[in-house]
């Protein structure tokens, strides 16, 4: 199944297949749930749409109700719940102030600083309600795109919900991401608005935020009309007339009176842009009714939820789906209690988590395989300092969990007795879609296991069909479920080409993935050109189109190389243009690092950038990205018999060795 442009399939962790007969039973603490949510698998199994309907109508409040579950008739473009009309925000918020449960703690905030502030929900939807009339001031309108450009703190939230309240998407860009990306993605969405911070904290220092605000708006010609700016550390700011407005000055001095009105369910929530095989970003849309209702099931499901008791906490960054999905809706829409922490793990020590984790009771953590690995490294004593007994369900997110992360996450953090739930999902998917069940799936470590209740996920050979039990293929969903992205941004052609055209009828993932003897899946990365470091996606193509941006550089090539911590890590081939060649090489190594985190960020800067005198290409041309991977990867070369220089290898292996 791998190409000579493929990364992925070599990055499967191959201890997989030594851990496999490992199991554990389901835990009898979570006995009484299981038979409801194996009821679950009965009831969707015998008819997906009904079971979906039931579910919409369950944990969402419809100002209308729906008559029409999904419309398929005009495939890939689907439309779930289509005559039915609600308010995200209102979901989110005033129900739960309705319902008598206002007092509730909705956001335990903690700045890394070690600032902490509370919102009930009673004051949540109070901030809310604000800042949707200062939006609604500055001239945003339901259908409008509001780029928001924030780190960690709750006023992140808060503009999110405001602009679902008001029917404006919300286009949030990881605050990581350069100027340039920033001004590419506000462009793309023609936003009218962003939402920014002064600026935030970053291992015990300031970090600037609205410099690149300003630096992205500079030229004064895109569709932004204003900034709001939050004060959050005080750094100095640059200030444009009649364009800015300070948080402070715009909603918190608005009218906390302000009536959610109903949009229809396919109303778009918002766009979140993530990378794929060619150099640009791609604006993944979701939509109203079908979104909350995935996100709120799966939140409920997957974590155990019991909204009245427990303290959850889910580490990753708004600026990324997880952010979107099991910080803000799903939490907010189940009426869960959540603790959002604004810093880096190891400030100002590297106990710092679960000092949260005993400070806020927390009983459900979602994390990433990349802090597990960190944090393993770090050693078991410093966890081994707190008291975690809180803890009930651990979640896992953003790359394959290779099974000693795994065990030692149950072991260290989870005191052997919490269920381990590893969660396969994708930006495009909006919600989680494989993954086991507490108290339901017997556990596997290094397994997501099964397609949840409503979810056709298949692992199927080059031609469609579905693989054996034991056979390894593509990762497909067969039939739509209700969090699909609805398209690409301005782009349906691309989006129609990227998911639906691989296989017929079916969803195409991108992820390489097996089946073992029992049928549980086993994620396998990905088999195209994106990249996966720290669980966040970057594509080769758009690191090499930064690469080849520089004067300096004639061609490059970027492949993810396997990385104990990172999962991936993204080494980069480049060969200089004429006099460029004779410099310096290592100066010009971090020259073109550098160029690229000012380009795109920096989480995509390589590791390492080799200066090449060529790169091995087949005679049509093509890079053999696999033969670089191989020796960033420190193994012996693989067959380079179709390269048109076969020595080209030889002098790259040997460079990079040095
Ligand atoms: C890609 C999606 C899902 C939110 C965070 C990342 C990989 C994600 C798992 C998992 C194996 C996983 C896949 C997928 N991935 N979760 N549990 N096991 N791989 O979202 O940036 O859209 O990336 O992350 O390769 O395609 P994303």
């Amino acid at each position: 199944m791998s190409s000579d442009q493929s990364t992925g399939s070599e990055t499967a962790p191959m201890d997989n297949l030594s851990h496999e007969s490992r199991s554990f039973a389901p835990d009898p603490a979570f006995a009484r749930d299981a038979v409801a949510q194996q009821s679950l698998y009965a009831e969707a199994g015998e008819d997906r749409l009904a079971f979906w309907a039931a579910q919409a109508r369950e944990l969402l409040t419809w100002e209308t109700d729906f008559t029409e579950t999904l419309d398929w008739s005009n495939p890939p473009f689907a439309r779930w719940f289509g005559d039915g009309r609600l308010n995200a925000a209102y979901n989110a918020l005033d129900r739960h102030v309705e319902a008598g449960n206002g007092e509730r703690v909705a956001i335990h905030f903690e700045g890394e600083p070690g600032d902490t502030r509370t919102y009930t929900y009673a004051q949540l939807t109070e901030e809310v309600k604000k800042a949707a009339n200062a939006f609604t001031a500055l001239g945003v309108t339901a259908g409008d795109r509001v780029a928001v450009y924030l780190p960690m703190i709750p006023e992140a939230v808060i503009t999110m919900l405001a602009c679902a309240r008001i029917g404006a998407a919300h286009s949030v860009v990881f605050g990581g991401f350069s100027a340039d990306a920033l001004r590419s993605r506000i462009d793309d969405a023609e936003a009218k608005l962003v939402v920014t911070a002064d600026g935030t904290w970053r291992r015990g220092k300031p970090s600037a935020l609205k410099t690149a605000v300003d630096a992205a708006l500079a030229d004064g010609k895109s569709t932004v009309e204003n900034v709001v700016v939050v004060k959050r550390n005080g750094e100095p700011v640059e200030w444009t007339e009649g364009r800015d407005q300070w948080w402070a000055d715009t909603v918190e001095t608005a009218s906390a009176e302000h009536t959610a009105e109903a949009f229809e369910a396919e109303q778009p929530l918002y766009i979140l842009y993530t990378s794929g095989t060619t150099g640009r970003p791609k604006g993944i849309l979701h939509t109203t009714g079908g979104y909350l209702t995935q996100a709120a099931f799966t939140h409920r499901n997957v974590f155990d939820l019991r909204p009245e008791t427990d303290v959850y906490w889910c580490t990753a960054d708004i600026g990324w789906v997880t952010g979107h999905s099991y910080v803000v809706y799903g939490p907010l829409v189940n009426g869960a209690t959540q603790v959002i922490y604004e810093g880096t793990p190891d400030t100002p020590h590297q106990g710092r988590w679960w000092e949260l984790v005993q400070k806020y009771g927390v009983t459900i953590l979602y994390t990433a395989p990349t802090a597990i690995r960190t944090m393993m490294k770090w050693g078991e004593d410093i966890p081994g300092q707190y008291d975690l007994s809180s803890l009930r369900v651990l979640g896992s997110v953003g790359e394959p969990i290779n099974p000693e992360a795994w065990m030692w996450y149950r072991r260290v953090i989870g005191g052997e007795r919490c269920p381990v739930v590893d969660t396969w999902w994708q930006t495009e998917t909006g919600a989680i879609m494989i993954s086991p069940l507490p108290g339901v799936t017997a556990a596997k470590p290094g397994s997501a296991q099964v397609p949840l209740p409503g979810i056709t996920a298949d692992v199927v050979d080059e031609t469609g069909a579905s693989v054996g039990d034991g056979g390894a293929g593509y990762l497909v969903v067969r039939e739509p479920w209700p969090s699909m992205l609805r398209t690409i941004w301005g782009d349906p052609d691309r989006f129609v080409d990227t998911y639906w055209s691989r296989f017929e009828g079916m969803y195409f993932a991108g992820d390489g993935a097996r089946k073992d003897d029992d049928g549980d899946v086993w994620l396998l990365g990905r088999v195209d050109d994106v990249m996966n470091v720290s669980g966040h996606r970057l594509s080769t193509a758009e690191i090499e189109s930064s690469l080849v941006g520089h004067p300096a550089v004639a061609e490059a090539a970027v492949v993810g190389a396997a990385d104990e911590t990172t999962g991936q890590a993204v080494i980069a081939f480049v060969i200089l243009r004429g006099s460029a060649a004779d410099e310096d090489h290592d100066a010009m190594s971090e020259t073109l690092r550098q160029h690229v985190g000012k380009d795109i960020g920096a989480i995509a800067k390589p590791r390492k950038v080799l200066i090449v005198p060529e790169l091995p290409k087949t005679r049509s041309g093509k890079i053999m990205r696999r033969l670089l991977k191989d020796v960033a990867e420190g193994r012996e070369v693989g067959d380079a018999t179709t390269l048109a220089d076969s020595t080209v290898m030889n002098q790259i292996a040997a460079d990079f060795a040095k």
